[in-house]
């Protein structure tokens, strides 16, 4: 189970976080995430050219060789459609990021923002997606998206082999999506992320900021949670991972 389990790494060089009260963690602290990811197994990592310091802490951090596979994002290129050579500026951006990261390959490296796929120059992206691929950087080329529409739009520019989305106990409109059914039927990848909607589902509703009191989020967590305390949190994390693999055990069943 941990081997499908990824460690997202915006956080190491940044403060993002609904429920983060404390920043990002110092080096020392992302040594031993990072080790402890390795120890327990944990199959990824997710990063990205634009994660303020995160491909050189990672770098930084990571014992060469570990079995991690290593995600990261295509850097944003302005004005994709008017720049000189953008081809050869997402190419040389995947190297830096591969150097940053101290890795002679990637796992994936995918689009950060599936709506450049719909801009003017579009092209550009996904030639570099497969010259990444065809130099042998990158084993899995993809997208990141936020919602079908972004899905499909990724789905009529190239087969990717990842798709990464966000899917959690309250956003479970790209597991019922046809466009993610005919992808995973096509052998696309798909990774949830946010499934704890950045903490906040695990967050206590009395902690929660005060938008969500009251109506929705607020009274979903309290719900479900039935109560305060570490076993209530547990139980809460164990639903927001099963809703993320849905699809899977349903396949399993049949
Ligand atoms: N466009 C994109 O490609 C994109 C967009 C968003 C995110 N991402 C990726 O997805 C990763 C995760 O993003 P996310 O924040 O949306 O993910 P998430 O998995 O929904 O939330 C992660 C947060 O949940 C909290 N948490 C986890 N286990 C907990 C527990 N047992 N008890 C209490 N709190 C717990 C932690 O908060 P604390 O840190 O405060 O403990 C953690 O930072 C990012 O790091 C990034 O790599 C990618």
């Amino acid at each position: 189970m941990l081997a499908r389990l990824g460690l997202g790494t915006v956080q190491f060089g940044m403060h993002y976080g609904i429920s983060n009260h404390l920043g990002s963690p110092g080096e020392t602290e992302i040594a031993a995430i990072l080790e402890h990811a390795v120890a327990s197994g944990v199959g990824y990592l997710d990063t990205a050219f634009a994660y303020p310091n995160s491909e050189a802490l990672i770098g930084r951090h990571l014992a060469p060789g570990s079995n991690l596979k290593i995600v990261t994002k295509t850097a944003p290129v302005a004005s994709i459609g008017t720049a000189r050579d953008p081809k050869a500026a997402i190419l040389d951006a995947v190297a830096s990021s591969m150097d940053r990261l101290r890795v002679d390959r990637l796992y994936g490296l995918l689009v950060h923002h599936a709506t450049d796929l719909g801009k003017l120059g579009w092209e550009s992206l996904v030639e570099a997606l497969d010259e990444a691929q065809s130099r042998g950087w990158v084993s899995h080329i993809g997208a990141s998206v936020y919602n079908e529409a972004e899905l499909e739009l990724v789905e009529s520019r190239f087969r990717p082999d990842i798709v990464q989305g966000p899917i959690n106990v309250l956003d479970t409109r790209l597991l019922s999506s046809k466009c993610f059914a005919r992808l995973k039927a096509g052998g696309t990848e798909m990774h949830a992320r946010s499934v704890f909607l950045q903490g906040l589902l695990l967050m206590q509703p009395s902690a929660m900021p005060a938008f969500f009191a009251g109506e929705g989020c607020a009274c979903v967590a309290a719900g479900i949670m039935g109560g305060a305390g570490d076993q209530s949190s547990c139980r809460m994390s164990r639903l927001c991972i099963g809703t993320a693999r849905h699809r899977r055990r349903d396949r399993r069943r049949q």
